[in-house]
């Protein structure tokens, strides 16, 4: 048993709401995350509202998914947009050359896209093509989903059997511009962007749109400066980065076979994602000292060897209590700096890297992650509340991490929730958490553990890792006394 910890809770100075964006997902077209995962067509067998699996779409509203980020990723530059709307017999085949060099025959498309993202009540962001793609192109492809009618795009969008125009307002004005987007410097993208994002146009005139610039790897500060140096306010509301946690780049290890070492080493790229947000945020304050552009981490999660017998282009991998980790750590983090993350989106949602939901044949299971992401919905568009506390750390070979992570909300109803995690790989940890301000009465929380490190839900056992309630926590004058076991997440609710 470990180290006693206070944590304390403070009423903040100025409001910040969590946006319920933070708590967004990725679907690329990618190895089995479209294909084979959330969609399999309106002839299959399985369950499917048309074409997409019925048990996925309740597990993400179940999730109260927020948003959904599309078609890719690499797959974003490749695609071109008008192969995928219009009858699918009449649709052309392309090569999916970043992912495994698949035939991709464009069935599931914009529409279908669009038509999900209603069904689950998530706001669409459509990270579109600049890469291989021209202004034209791309703003034809804006007209068409936005413009009432009477516009060439709208119509050719009716013909297709939408009259209404759909609600988009995030926009991705390409993906990762410095890589498979293009290969771009930041000087040149940032040109590039101000040139597409000058004929992009708000044609319903309702919401805005939300122009979000590709945007960092991880600690390429040069990235972020150059573009909110060089592309005006008005033509931007959101700056990208990309950050994937791993144990080394070149060795990945497997997504269920690691050691202590490998868990350690990719607990500590996760926990980096706090300083990368607050050096990315230094830059953007000092363009921006209004606070009026999001910084939007729009790829995140771990990224592991593929698993044995799959196509290493697919990027399936298993989901362990290693992942519940990585995501109660990382909402913390972007919690805890909700004044300029207003978005992020995990990679990916169903079979591809640290999925929420994975699939075999009409087998659907819920993996930790998907867990964790649930419990912490609580902190949707609820006000941050400052924590603070001088945590115990996780020792690993001379080496150390801060084992507790900790953020907290108070909701419309004034319910606050605070969402611990204990990364130690051996000990327990006792949490006092101070809830007198509150007044609160009832205690109640959640709580994700297992056995095992390596623990994951299977399709032979599906439910092996799954939430148990905590009902009946006691306050002793005001202080609860938490007891947080190795490798666990925690959610109490104070009301
Ligand atoms: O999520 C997988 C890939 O990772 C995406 O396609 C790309 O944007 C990133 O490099």
């Amino acid at each position: 048993v470990g180290a006693q910890t206070t944590v304390k809770i403070s009423e903040p100075e100025d409001e910040v709401i969590i946006s319920k964006h933070i708590y967004g997902h990725f679907s690329e077209h990618l190895g089995r995350c479209i294909y084979d995962g959330l969609y399999v067509g309106q002839e299959s067998a399985i369950p499917n509202q048309d074409g997409v699996r019925s048990d996925i779409i309740d597990a993400l509203i179940d999730l109260k998914i927020p948003n959904l980020r599309w078609p890719g990723g690499c797959f974003a530059d490749t695609y071109h947009w008008k192969d995928g709307v219009g009858p699918r017999e009449d649709r052309p085949t392309m090569v999916n050359r970043w992912w495994g060099g698949v035939t991709e025959d464009n069935s599931f498309g914009t529409h279908d896209f669009l038509n999900l993202c209603e069904t689950l009540g998530a706001e669409p962001y459509l990270a579109a093509n600049v890469g291989s793609s021209s202004v034209q192109e791309f703003t034809e492809y804006v007209e068409y989903v936005l413009h009432k009618g009477g516009s060439p795009m709208a119509e050719w969008r009716k013909e297709h059997g939408r009259e209404k125009p759909w609600a988009v307002k995030y926009w991705g004005v390409g993906n990762e511009m410095w890589g498979c987007g293009g290969n771009m410097t930041a000087e040149h993208y940032a040109n590039v962007y101000r040139q597409y994002a000058t004929f992009m146009t708000d044609w319903t005139n309702s919401d805005g749109l939300f122009r979000i610039a590709s945007g960092a790897n991880v600690d390429d500060y040069h990235w972020t400066e150059v573009l909110m140096r060089d592309i005006p306010k008005s033509l931007i509301e959101g700056v990208a980065l990309h950050s994937y946690s791993f144990v080394e780049w070149n060795e990945k290890g497997s997504s269920v076979d690691y050691s202590e070492e490998q868990y350690f080493s990719t607990m500590k790229t996760a926990l980096m994602m706090d300083e990368l947000i607050v050096n990315h945020t230094a830059i953007m304050d000092k363009y921006d000292p209004e606070n009026e552009i999001a910084l939007v981490v729009d790829e995140w999660g771990g990224w592991y060897e593929v698993m044995e017998g799959t196509n290493p282009g697919f990027l399936y991998q298993q989901n362990t209590m290693r992942d519940a980790m990585i995501a109660g750590t990382t909402l913390n983090i972007f919690n805890n700096h909700a004044d300029r993350v207003k978005m992020a989106n995990l990679a990916q949602t169903v079979n591809v890297l640290q999925a929420v939901v994975l699939t075999e044949g009409e087998k659907m299971l819920l993996t930790p992650t998907y867990h964790v992401m649930k419990m912490y919905n609580v902190h949707q568009d609820a006000t941050l509340l400052p924590v603070s506390f001088d945590g115990p750390t996780y020792e690993f070979e001379g080496e150390s991490l801060p084992a507790i992570s900790a953020s907290a909300s108070k909701n419309k109803d004034g319910e606050v929730h605070v969402s611990l995690v204990n990364i130690d790989a051996h000990k327990s940890h006792t949490v006092n958490l101070s809830v007198e301000q509150f007044g609160a009465k009832n205690l109640t929380g959640t709580i994700l553990s297992s056995k095992d490190l390596q623990d994951h839900n299977s399709f032979e056992s599906p439910e092996m890792i799954a939430p148990k309630e905590l009902k009946s926590i006691k306050v002793k004058k005001g202080v609860v006394e938490i007891e947080l076991p190795p490798f666990s997440v925690l959610v109490l609710k104070a009301e």
